[in-house]
């Protein structure tokens, strides 16, 4: 029988904290610590720390599992879009056919942007980070939004965050911007905004269609990572929807998080431009006085496969094959990877390949410029995202605000008239 609390014993005196049981996991609720004790836990990165409860997605790092409301994800990416996986992410359960219909309708809705917006993105200049640019445009969005029903916010952003990625990527590449298509699905749509170029017939193609479908799929969640913590923190101190998904885009941006999945593709290119020695880059890996990581690798969950990381490595190798791509980056990584799970280091440390290691290739594969990839990845993770702001509204979490170890100066008086 599971006990409900645990007895800590400090100072030779005995404090009793209640257990807090979730459906996988178990953590000791120490809410009431420092009143108590006069002691803060001290947990850099939050490592073992959880902040708030949540239904959304769960992670069994140990054993590679990753459920989106309780379905693991080799069962969605095999039965579910893209859509019904938003549904899903956002409602708890996922869609019926009339459900299904009714939220895309819905999100068609709100498929135009303020003329205000093109302008804007005129003045922005061209050597801006896609990232950088998609952060700012979303923040902007806050201004044409005050009308909206709360409901109606998560359509709103569903919507548009697809036509400012695919105006980001038009402008980089030079094309007029282009508009939404209502008559076709949300994945091919947004490919659509990206590439139809004008005067041309647009041709659809369904490899490359299911592939970034897939690719969006395993992005939609993934419990307190940064980004989502960062969306939940701003949502706590009450700051609105656009402005949290905003921030969550900037978290992401960063190489140690969504901007690896850049990082991977610039790193297995300098990989082959020196020859390809992978035993010489793995060395540098492995040593402390070398910065050089083995981007991609790593997870601070998973100690086993990303399961992402496995169904992505299968997509790439499909659409590589069927869009008859020699792609010598694939077998760099493919090569990289089996010599890396060989090695004493990485297998000591339990790093392996994450989500971020295998999806360049594809987003190359479909004609996404590597600068755009962390943009797509901030498409997939949309929905997470909003689920997790909203259920923190639901929850009523109390705004963030941690503590810390301080280890300045001693209070002093200044020494001068
Ligand atoms: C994502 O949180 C999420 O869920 C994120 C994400 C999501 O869907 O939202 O899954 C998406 O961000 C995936 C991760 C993408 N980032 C990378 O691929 C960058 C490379 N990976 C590392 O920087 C690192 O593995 C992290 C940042 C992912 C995790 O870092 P942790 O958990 O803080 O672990 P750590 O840096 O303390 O590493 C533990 C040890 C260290 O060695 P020691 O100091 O113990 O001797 O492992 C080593 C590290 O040096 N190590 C690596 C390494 N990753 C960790 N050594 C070489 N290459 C690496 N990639």
């Amino acid at each position: 029988m599971c006990s409900n609390i645990v007895d800590f014993k400090i100072n030779g005196c005995h404090y009793k904290f209640p257990i807090v049981y979730g459906t996988y996991n178990k953590a000791i609720n120490i809410a009431h610590l420092r009143e108590n004790t006069e002691f803060i836990t001290f947990d850099p990165g939050l490592k073992n720390t959880g902040v708030t409860k949540s239904s959304i997605s769960f992670i069994d790092g140990e054993k590679g599992i990753l459920l989106y409301r309780g379905y693991p994800i080799e069962q969605i990416i095999k039965k579910c879009s893209f859509i019904e996986t938003s549904y899903l992410i956002l409602n708890g359960e996922l869609p019926n056919t009339a459900q299904l219909k009714h939220f895309s309708e819905k999100i068609k809705e709100f498929n135009c942007i303020n003329q205000n917006i093109y302008k804007i993105l005129d003045e922005i200049p061209n050597f801006c980070h896609p990232m950088g640019i998609l952060s700012s445009l979303t923040y902007i969005l806050t201004s044409f939004t005050n009308y909206l029903k709360d409901e109606d916010m998560y359509f709103h952003l569903l919507a548009k965050l697809p036509i400012l990625a695919a105006l980001t990527y038009r402008k980089k590449v030079g094309l007029p911007p282009s508009y939404p298509d209502k008559n076709i699905s949300y994945v091919s749509n947004l490919l659509k905004m990206f590439f139809y170029i004008p005067n041309k017939s647009y041709q659809q193609n369904t490899i490359i269609t299911d592939a970034l479908d897939k690719l969006l799929i395993l992005h939609a969640d993934h419990e307190q990572n940064c980004s989502t913590t960062t969306v939940r923190l701003l949502g706590s101190a009450h700051a609105d929807l656009f402005s949290a998904v905003s921030a969550g885009i900037s978290a992401l941006w960063g190489r140690l998080h969504g901007g690896a999945n850049q990082a991977v593709i610039e790193m297995l290119e300098v990989i082959l431009k020196s020859g390809g020695n992978i035993k010489k880059w793995l060395d540098k890996a492995k040593n402390k006085k070398d910065p050089f990581r083995l981007m991609g690798f790593g997870h601070r969950i998973y100690k086993n496969f990303d399961p992402r990381a496995k169904i992505a490595k299968k997509v790439a190798e499909n659409i590589v094959k069927e869009l008859n791509i020699s792609d010598p980056v694939l077998e760099l990584a493919k090569n990289l990877e089996e010599k890396a799970l060989q090695d004493s280091y990485f297998k000591e440390k339990k790093l392996y390949p994450n989500i971020d290691f295998y999806s360049g290739i594809i987003y190359q594969a479909i004609g996404i410029p590597k600068d755009m990839f962390t943009v797509m990845f901030a498409l997939g993770r949309l929905p997470g995202w909003m689920a997790h702001w909203k259920e923190m509204k639901l929850n009523m979490d109390p705004i963030v605000r941690p503590r810390q170890i301080y280890i300045g100066n001693k209070k002093r008086n200044i020494q001068k008239n």
